[in-house]
């Protein structure tokens, strides 16, 4: 048998990756770069591909991912199966885990930290598996609101989403990626993926390299700065190339230009693409030589791409350089999450005894993980409007019997219930609260799967902090997501007049989400916006609140919705407790302070509503829609309000490697405590080529009692204000920069002053 000298710890990582690759024969290399999909292949086909030395697999849970791990371990020189899995928000395909909200609700959190802790407990319980990396996360911007997968970003902003992506990445790597609780993460989907034209998924992105680089670029690049060891490779075309035949983007600037020593993995069957969907060639040979020579490392779901390159090898037809380098990649990864000394990271146990099911048991969900999924789901919800009804504000309710002393209530009187209404299709939905990418979608959609953990819907959690206040909830779906209901509406109404606030909880449901699941038209489906105008009459007549709550995998059309309703709180898709998270709210136990990722439309026709458009438009609106977005960018609010004096900078005028720090006074002028996030801005007043109306350069968190001030600093590096010039460089040209702060995106929400450059 072959000296496993490469077993050696205290030898560099360098030397170790060369005595294995020393060792390999071409066929075993060319192995290393097959990764295959355990969902699309038999147990028999699973078995012989570890056995033939496949690098990867993805989507294997429990005692298969142990069995494959025992066979590729068994193979001639035992190198481990790196397992891949789609844990993108929670490991969440694993029925029992935790469910955290979903990745854009997470970013209406704008709290770095606490992505960073969803990222450390997603790591716990993918490692308690077995299992070694997460295709998470999505650094891709939904700026194209029919596109199906905008549940999946961090919204439209590249700057908040480098933040909270980069936040995600430490939590899953940490210091130490080969640590037995921390896995590796995939930044995805390498780029522009969200662009393509109409919001039409995998699809071409008709965009040029300056926008590339200006906008989708940086988040990337923080990501390769931040270490993240693996990148995936987008579905679609950009002008014309496909992502994975994309010698320029993968090669020369993710691997040459940014230095990235990790490796990159195609999307799902990406190789095959290139034959059957992209069609730029008609063989499995010339795909793969594509892929191999553009720079993808690892291939996800394209099994001929075995075959294939062994067959270019022996006829001289590709770089073997290239595919030592690919292979150098992937083993180095492998060494680094720990994959040859860290025993906790092979699972490898007989078949008959599952002690790793009890140890992952133990994990799975457990109390301090609910107690950081808990914390998501209530800084994740966007309070969007909270009018006045017979002078007091809509929001928080509280019951007779709340003897509580609340920080959060605003003083004076808040408004007391006795009977609440909760109407809604999405008012007792685990699965449209859930979202994509949990085991009833994924790796096969499996709706009808029964929760093996706790879930509170909405409904459950007013349930359960109304049982703690004395106070009777009342319940009737209204109508289904889909259908015309005019008899169940009736039935709604007679129960809302029963009661003294009605909560109506709408959005959207699975099968309009997702990858794949694009849609030409936001209105919302079926009869909700008709209930919600019944409701409506019901509630003004007796003079009470209609609440709507909103679960919904991204922005719709909500603006009739908005207008009927006296308060409106966004959830978007909030996870195994949502609901209580959302009834802590509602009933003032905790005060909300979600801030948007992403604008809302007030027309799918308006699309695309994101806040730092290119100016320029003869007009600025459409004929037949108001200019700006239902909520902008930012916006959000409190149980309390935050004014904004005096705007400062340390410099007035800076040089172009100066970093300069923007503060402002930021009081709480409402009754109760609050969290605001301070917002940053820039605009470039005149530059060599149009630049957007404002791009958002930083934001902090402060927590002030009520009639508290604070002074706010941001730092601000001036290299950041660089535009791209012709010949595609980062260039920060001479002039004047309106810096904007304050509470949100909207220019009437910011204080502005210039700070010149030289
Ligand atoms: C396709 C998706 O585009 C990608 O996000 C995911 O990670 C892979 N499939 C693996 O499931």
């Amino acid at each position: 048998m072959e000296k496993r000298t490469w077993l050696d710890a205290s030898l560099p990582l360098k030397k170790r990756v060369a005595l294995l690759m020393d060792a390999m024969t071409l066929d075993e290399k060319i192995a290393q770069m097959v990764q295959i999909s355990y969902s699309v292949v038999t147990s028999e086909e699973a078995d012989k591909w570890a056995s033939t030395g496949a690098g990867s697999f993805l989507h294997v849970l429990g005692n298969n991912s142990r069995r494959l791990q025992r066979l590729a371990t068994e193979n001639r020189l035992g190198i481990p199966v790196i397992f891949g899995i789609d844990a993108i928000h929670g490991h969440a395909i694993h029925n029992g885990a935790t469910v955290f909200p979903s990745q854009l609700a997470l970013a209406c959190s704008w709290n770095t930290n606490l992505a960073e802790k969803m990222g450390e407990v997603t790591a716990r319980e993918v490692a308690a598996e077995g299992l070694h990396w997460t295709f998470s996360p999505v650094f891709c911007l939904g700026r194209d609101l029919r596109w199906g997968r905008v549940n999946e970003t961090f919204g439209e902003d590249a700057f908040l989403s480098g933040k909270m992506g980069t936040a995600v990445i430490r939590g899953y790597q940490g210091d130490d990626p080969s640590h037995p609780e921390r896995i590796i993460a995939c930044a995805k989907h390498y780029i522009a993926y969200g662009e393509s034209t109409g919001g039409r998924d995998s699809y071409e992105t008709p965009i040029g390299m300056r926008t590339v680089r200006d906008i989708f670029l940086p988040p990337f690049a923080e990501a390769a700065r931040a270490g993240c060891l693996t990148f995936m490779a987008g579905y679609q075309t950009i002008d014309r190339v496909p992502c994975s035949a994309h010698k320029k983007l993968l090669r020369e600037i993710l691997k040459d230009e940014l230095g990235f020593t990790g490796f990159v993995v195609t999307d799902w069957s990406n190789v095959t693409s290139l034959i059957k969907r992209q069609k730029i060639t008609d063989n499995f040979e010339d795909a793969s030589r594509i892929a191999i020579e553009a720079g993808n490392d690892m291939i996800m779901t394209s099994p001929e791409f075995y075959e294939a390159t062994r067959s270019l090898a022996k006829k001289g037809k590709i770089d073997l350089t290239l595919i030592d380098d690919s292979v150098a990649r992937i083993l180095r990864v492998k060494f680094i999450a720990g994959l040859f000394d860290v025993p906790e990271k092979i699972k490898t146990l007989s078949l008959e005894k599952d002690p790793t099911a009890e140890e992952s048991n133990r994990v799975f969900n457990c109390e301090a993980h609910q107690a950081v999924n808990y914390e998501t789901a209530v800084q994740s919800m966007v309070l969007l409007k909270n009018d006045e009804v017979k002078g007091t504000p809509a929001l928080p309710i509280r019951g007779k019997d709340d003897k509580d002393v609340h920080s959060v209530l605003p003083q004076g009187s808040p408004r007391t219930v006795n009977t609440v209404a909760v109407i809604g299709p999405n008012s007792d939905s685990v699965r449209a609260q859930f979202g994509d990418w949990t085991f009833f979608t994924h790796p096969v959609p499996h709706l009808d799967a029964i929760p093996e953990l706790h879930v509170t819907t909405m409904l459950e959690g007013i349930r359960e902090v109304a049982s703690q206040q004395g106070v009777k909830v009342l319940w009737d779906k209204g109508c289904d997501i889909f259908d015309p209901a005019k008899e169940s509406i009736a039935r709604a109404c007679s129960i809302a007049s029963k009661a003294d606030a009605v909560f109506v909880c709408l959005g959207d449901t699975l099968i309009q989400t997702g990858e794949g699941h694009d849609r030409a038209d936001l209105a919302l489906s079926g009869a909700q916006d008709a209930l919600t105008d019944a409701l409506a009459v019901v509630c003004k007549k007796k003079k009470i609140p209609l609440i709507a709550i909103l679960v919904n995998g991204k922005p719709l059309e909500f603006e009739r919705v908005v207008n009927n309703a006296d308060a409106v709180l966004e959830t978007f898709n909030s996870g195994t407790l949502g609901g209580r998270a959302a009834a802590d709210i509602l009933f003032g136990k905790v005060a909300p302070q979600g801030r948007l990722p992403i604008s809302f439309p007030r027309k799918t026709g308006q699309l695309p509503v994101y806040y730092n458009q290119v100016p320029g438009w003869h007009d600025g609106s459409y004929f037949d829609c108001e200019a700006t977005p239902l909520f902008a960018f930012g916006e959000g609010l409190s149980y309390t309000w935050f004014s904004y004096e005096n705007i400062q900078l340390s410099q007035k005028t800076a040089s172009k490697t100066d970093t300069i720090q923007v503060s402002v006074t930021v009081t709480n002028t409402g009754a109760c405590a609050s969290t605001e996030t301070v917002q940053l801005y820039v605009t470039d007043c005149y530059s060599s080529i149009t630049t957007t109306v404002r791009e958002l350069k930083g934001f902090t968190k402060v927590y002030l009692e009520a009639g508290k001030s604070k002074k706010v600093t941001i730092d601000l590096a001036v290299e950041s204000l660089a535009i791209i010039n012709e010949e595609e460089q980062a260039v920060v040209e001479n002039g004047e920069f309106n810096i904007q702060i304050g509470h949100d995106s909207r220019p009437e929400s910011l204080l502005a002053t210039i700070l010149t450059v030289k």
